[in-house]
């Protein structure tokens, strides 16, 4: 069981405590993007039976008539194990999501697999004609050119600052880069994108820029925030254009948890009050 801890951060560790949270958060107007905890396996059955929880969790949300779509890790399905690997759970998980048509989002993990992802998202994107998102990620240098050639391809993609520690030689690294290169990747997108841009950012600054930039260009957008962040201004900001929560449930929620208490110091306090609390 999760402890009352990390409860805030994570919807519990079976399908069905997720599903619940989504249909609370869903009364509040706020859609979800589910995401079962996992990354870089090394054993073949651990891909395997993530990509099975996938492909039945596409029925729950179709079943339940959530308004959800789900996330997964490449390496959450094998791509530490081969392209091959990561390739064909993908296939099944997309498929599985037009059969019961709900969207399926790629996250963006280190630098040395964007290609591999970029490639496996351009497929999808032609081959669903758009009913697919990847994560990209500013403080990449190589994300402006990146751009251009997602803009020329139907689906949606999602905007983010970037959380990998990756090499000065090839990323912005300074918290002043990071936020130009995202203002400038804002604009880019709003300029460049007809099908639809996710900022997803709990930063108050990205998030008018964006608003700015859809009622200059109006290309779609949405936003997406996490779990246990800023979830007042989640349900506010949904008054007025479509906003996403990402929520990520399952057994392996140790080390999502610990990355949020340490990035902020105001989420091990919200952590700590929970315990003193409960
Ligand atoms: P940042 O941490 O830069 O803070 C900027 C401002 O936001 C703060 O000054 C404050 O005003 C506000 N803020 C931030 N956190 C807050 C908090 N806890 N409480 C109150 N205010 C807060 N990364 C990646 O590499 N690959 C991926 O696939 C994804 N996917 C993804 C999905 C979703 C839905 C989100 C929200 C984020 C990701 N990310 C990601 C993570 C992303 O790259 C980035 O590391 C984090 O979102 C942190 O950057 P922000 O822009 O949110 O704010």
């Amino acid at each position: 069981m999760i402890p009352p801890i990390a409860r805030r951060f994570v919807a519990g560790e079976v399908p069905a405590t997720a599903v619940a949270h989504v249909d609370d958060l869903n009364e509040r107007n706020v859609a979800a993007i589910l995401n079962l905890l996992g990354e870089h396996y090394d054993d073949p059955a651990d891909a395997a039976a993530d990509a099975d929880e996938y492909v039945s969790l596409v029925g729950d949300i179709a079943d339940a008539g959530l308004d959800a779509c789900i996330s997964v890790k490449p390496s959450q399905l094998g791509l530490d194990l081969g392209d091959d690997v990561f390739e064909e759970h993908l296939d099944r998980i997309v498929a599985a999501g037009q059969e019961h048509g709900v969207f399926v989002w790629i996250d963006m993990e280190d630098h040395t697999t964007t290609n591999v992802t970029l490639d496996a998202f351009e497929r999808h994107a032609r081959s669903t004609d758009g009913d697919v998102g990847v994560c990209v990620q500013a403080n990449l240098e190589r994300t402006p050119s990146d751009l251009d050639r997602l803009a020329e391809l139907p689906g949606k993609i999602r905007l983010v600052k970037g959380a990998y520690d990756e090499p000065s030689t090839i990323a912005h690294t300074s918290k002043e880069g990071i936020n130009d290169a995202y203002r400038a990747c804002i604009r880019q997108a709003f300029e460049t994108f007809d099908d639809g841009v996710a900022i997803a950012s709990h930063d108050p600054e990205m998030i008018a820029l964006a608003e700015e930039c859809h009622t200059e260009y109006g290309t779609p957008y949405e936003v997406q925030m996490l779990m246990g962040v800023r979830e007042a201004a989640q349900r506010e900001l949904a008054e007025s254009r479509p906003v996403y929560q990402y929520v990520p449930y399952g057994d392996r929620w140790f080390s999502y948890f610990y990355r949020r208490i340490r990035e902020r110091k105001g989420n091990a306090l919200f952590a700590l009050r929970a315990v003193l609390t409960s």
